[in-house]
């Protein structure tokens, strides 16, 4: 059973954030590092709004903070490492300066065993919690402040979603909104569903609460975010899928809809058609593919095969003409043969994918993979994600110049720091489009016709709205 965090937890904790202002030598000012996807950047925008409502204000480098909070990711060996290593920098920072709290929180602190290692390893580390008791912040942040004592503090289960948290947002203009929580997919090589726990799924009416919310408030775009939002709703009374969720999201008004990560296997034709028929929703489909070979795909545990795989791209294809796919690939899992990795390369070939996040397979302690026969030499693997990179790039750089003489609609989110009047954002399939603006453009959906491609972004001029 999925149970919201009650009221009068949430208003237990509240308490000590009261209490905590009024403590003598507290922390005033905090940084927070954040390291992974979008969940966490996420999470750190909700730990930031906790910390605002306790009195603390942000400090714009670690160096200037009472209080710095690192929201880690454990998906791949390298996240873990610069997280450590950060962390391990800051001792540094506070033998000279003693009243400052450090603290760790997020995927990798959720770990089996990691708890035990931060205790015994980082006695510099003065704070750390799970992702599975972020609300908790104010109460273990007022203990760590007040009894001056480490406080380490992991749940087992995640089995709770807390309503109603503070967020401090990082943009005006683009606001995430998460509509589930977990993972029960099990993929033989992942550490979420061990560290996020399982598939939770937010209420219809708590989303759209906050949709609405955000479109008073002149957001223009939300991204919805879940681990695989394909599978929303499951969980829930009444028949709610995504694709209901997609449309009802867009009768709120909000100009534009994205969302993050779909799974290939629950990639339905309902889902589809709500994407086709829905202006709102971006011509942008992240489908993470992780391999073109159907044995390394049955060892991934994916539940679906390539035929499988390019059936639902050709379907998202011939639906909307204009979408661009992106994807998810990894190279060197266990026992991947020179002819498995060459099905992945062909199948970067087949899609023609706007771009790809290319990962070297990195064996994560508890799962299944890891424990596998016949893990790769680096010297392979650093061989095969070069040629797959390189065959990648082909394919971006065609995609990119096929967009030339093309009108987008740009949300301006940025201006070029070396030019006062290059203003950039990005269109509807999710490309960064750069032009000769305005400051007083930010924020706005404008019409920009592309005049050139670099390797990864365009560059255009603006039309007249
Ligand atoms: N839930 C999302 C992605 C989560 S992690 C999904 O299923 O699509 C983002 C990406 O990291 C994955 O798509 C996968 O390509 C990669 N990844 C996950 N675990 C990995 C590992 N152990 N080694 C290398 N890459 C990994
Ligand atoms: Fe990891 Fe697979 Fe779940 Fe994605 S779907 S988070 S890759 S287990
Ligand atoms: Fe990393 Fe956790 Fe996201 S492990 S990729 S931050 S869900």
């Amino acid at each position: 059973m999925i149970q919201k965090i009650s009221q009068a937890e949430l208003d237990r904790q509240q308490a000590y954030a009261r209490a905590f202002s009024s403590l003598p030598d507290r922390p005033r000012t905090y940084h927070i590092v954040t390291y992974g996807c979008q969940m966490n950047a996420h999470d750190s925008e909700k730990l930031a709004g906790m910390l605002e409502d306790m009195g603390l204000t942000r400090a714009p480098t670690r160096e200037e903070a009472d209080f710095v909070l690192h929201n880690t990711c454990c998906i791949r060996d390298n996240a873990e490492r610069k997280a450590l290593g950060n962390v391990t920098w800051l001792k540094e920072i506070k033998k000279e300066r003693p009243s400052l709290l450090i603290g760790v929180c997020g995927c990798m602190v959720q770990e089996k065993g990691m708890a035990e290692r931060i205790l015994n390893q980082y006695p510099f580390i003065d704070l750390a919690f799970g992702t599975g008791n972020l609300h908790e912040l104010p109460g273990l942040l007022f203990r760590a402040a007040q009894e001056r004592s480490r406080v380490v503090a992991v749940p087992q289960e995640q089995s709770t979603i807390a309503e109603g948290l503070p967020i401090r947002r990082e943009s005006p203009y683009q606001a995430y909104v998460t509509i589930m929580y977990g993972c029960n997919n099990f993929c033989t090589y992942c550490i979420v569903p061990y560290v996020r726990g399982r598939e939770r799924s937010r209420t219809p009416e708590d989303i759209l609460r906050d949709v609405e919310g955000l479109v008073k408030a002149g957001t223009q775009e939300i991204m919805l975010l879940g681990q695989n939002v394909n599978s929303y709703g499951k969980e829930l009374p009444g028949g709610w899928t995504f694709a209901r969720l997609l449309s009802e999201a867009a009768k709120t008004g909000i100009p534009r809809i994205r969302f993050m990560t779909s799974h290939p296997k629950d990639l339905t034709d309902e889902l589809i058609r709500v994407i086709a028929d829905t202006p709102a929703v971006q011509r942008h489909f992240h489908l993470p593919a992780q391999s073109g070979s159907d044995r390394v795909l049955k060892a991934m545990n994916r539940y679906y095969n390539r035929a499988q795989y390019l059936d639902r791209a050709r379907a998202l294809r011939e639906a909307v003409p204009d979408i661009g796919l992106t994807t998810d690939l990894i190279v060197a899992f266990p026992g991947e043969t020179e002819a498995e990795f060459e099905d992945t390369l062909s199948l970067v070939e087949t899609v023609d994918y706007d771009s790809a996040f290319t990962f070297i397979y990195s064996p994560r302690v508890g799962t299944p993979a890891a424990a596998l026969p016949d893990q790769i030499p680096p010297d392979v693997a650093a061989e095969r994600i070069d040629r797959l990179i390189k065959a990648q790039e082909k394919h971006t750089e065609a995609r990119l110049n096929s967009l030339i003489g093309t009108r987008q609609e740009v949300l301006v989110t940025d201006r070029s720091r070396r030019d006062e009047t290059m203003m950039t954002g990005k269109c509807g399939r999710n490309i960064n489009i750069n032009f000769e603006g305005a400051p007083g453009d930010l924020g706005r959906i404008l019409p920009v016709q592309v005049t050139s491609a670099g390797k990864t972004t365009l560059r255009g001029i603006r039309l007249e709205d």
